[in-house]
Order: C-alpha cells, then sequence, then structure tokens
C-alpha cells in the first residue's frame, strides 16, 4: 500500500524515533509499504518517520542510480534499528534531496565513510561498512530517524534564503506527483 508522505513541519520528523522489536505487529508489512511508498516517489531511501511511524526503520536502494555511481556497486536494504557507530574519511559535498522536502536540493557535507550496525528484514545482525553514495544516502536516512533532516546541516545564511520555501512546504503550497501530508492539513481533522 502507497503512503502518503509526511511534509517537512510535521513534528514526527524532529523525533527520535524507537526501536523494533521483532514480535512486534505489523512492522513487516510497515517494510513492505515502505518498499511501495518509496518506489512509487522516485526515492532512493525512505524512513519510517517519513510515513507517519516513529520509529527506527530505513530503506536504501542505491542501485537505482548505479550507473551514476562511478563504478561504486549499489545497495538494496532495509536498515532495522541502526546505529551508525563509526564515521571516518575526508568530508565531501553531495547534492541532497529529501520527499519529505520536494524541490529543494542542496550541497551537504558529510564523512565519506561509516560503520553500522543494524537488523535486517529477517532480523539478521549485521555490521558493515559503506562508502560513498550508499554511505551518504544511509547517512541522510540515519540523521531521519534521529530527527534531523538535511536541511539541518546547511550554513545559516542558506537556512535563511530556503525558509519560505520550507515554510511553504509546511503549508501545503508545494506540487508533488505522488501523495504527500501536511501538518497544516492534519490539525483540521
Ligand atoms: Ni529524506
Amino acid at each position: 500500500m502507497i503512503l502518503p508522505i509526511i511534509a517537512f513541519g510535521d513534528p514526527v520528523l524532529r523525533k527520535e524515533c524507537e526501536d523494533v522489536e521483532e514480535k512486534e505487529a505489523n512492522w513487516k508489512t510497515l517494510v513492505e509499504n515502505m518498499w511501495e511508498t518509496m518506489y512509487n516517489a522516485r526515492g532512493v531511501g525512505l524512513a519510517a518517520p517519513q510515513v507517519g511511524k516513529a520509529k527506527r526503520i530505513f530503506l536504501v536502494d542505491s542501485k537505482q542510480i548505479e550507473e551514476d555511481l562511478d563504478g561504486e556497486e549499489g545497495i538494496k536494504q532495509v536498515f532495522i534499528n541502526a546505529e551508525i557507530i563509526e564515521e571516518t574519511g575526508e568530508e565531501w559535498s553531495y547534492n541532497e534531496g529529501c520527499l519529505s522536502i520536494p524541490h529543494v536540493r542542496e550541497d551537504v557535507s558529510r564523512l565519506e565513510k561509516i560503520k553500522i550496525q543494524f537488523y535486517d528484514e529477517a532480523f539478521n545482525f549485521h555490521e558493515r561498512e559503506f562508502e560513498g553514495v550508499s554511505a551518504r544516502i544511509i547517512q541522510h536516512e540515519y540523521d531521519h530517524i534521529e530527527g534531523v533532516l538535511f536541511t539541518d546541516h546547511l550554513k545559516p545564511l542558506k537556512k535563511r534564503m530556503l525558509k519560505k520555501k520550507l515554510d511553504d512546504i509546511s503549508k501545503g503550497k508545494v506540487q508533488t506527483d505522488y501523495v504527500m501530508r501536511f501538518p497544516a492539513a492534519k490539525k483540521k481533522r
């Protein structure tokens, strides 16, 4: 089932998300719905708070953009209860966007390598290292489960320049070809 994507300004995007318990009901359905929602919106990553669930789940599929990755192999992976335990290497800049913040793209600087612990969809534990664009998407999605958005990483001047655009998004004054839910619309119900 395709779920509406939560827009900038909704408090759920600011929550520090909670761990998932293996025996907990419905998390597998949530993961399935998240894949469907992500592909429908042509995203390369999606985190549970973006569909309104404050859970430590996110998806990454960088295989979709493998041909732009300069020889890097893409990944398709669900990350459950992830913890980044190390970030190393040089800072590098990459143009990021977010399905919750449509039509805004900005260069964000992050470290190039990460070491991360997580569970997969069978609840098997992994500790793996990633770099390049896959690491970048993981860092962006990991931020989401910590209540952080990519625009938080921008310099104050850039943030001020974006303020009107972000306000408009939170008010629903934005066009997307996927369904979104806006904080203002939610209040009315
Ligand atoms: Ni995002």
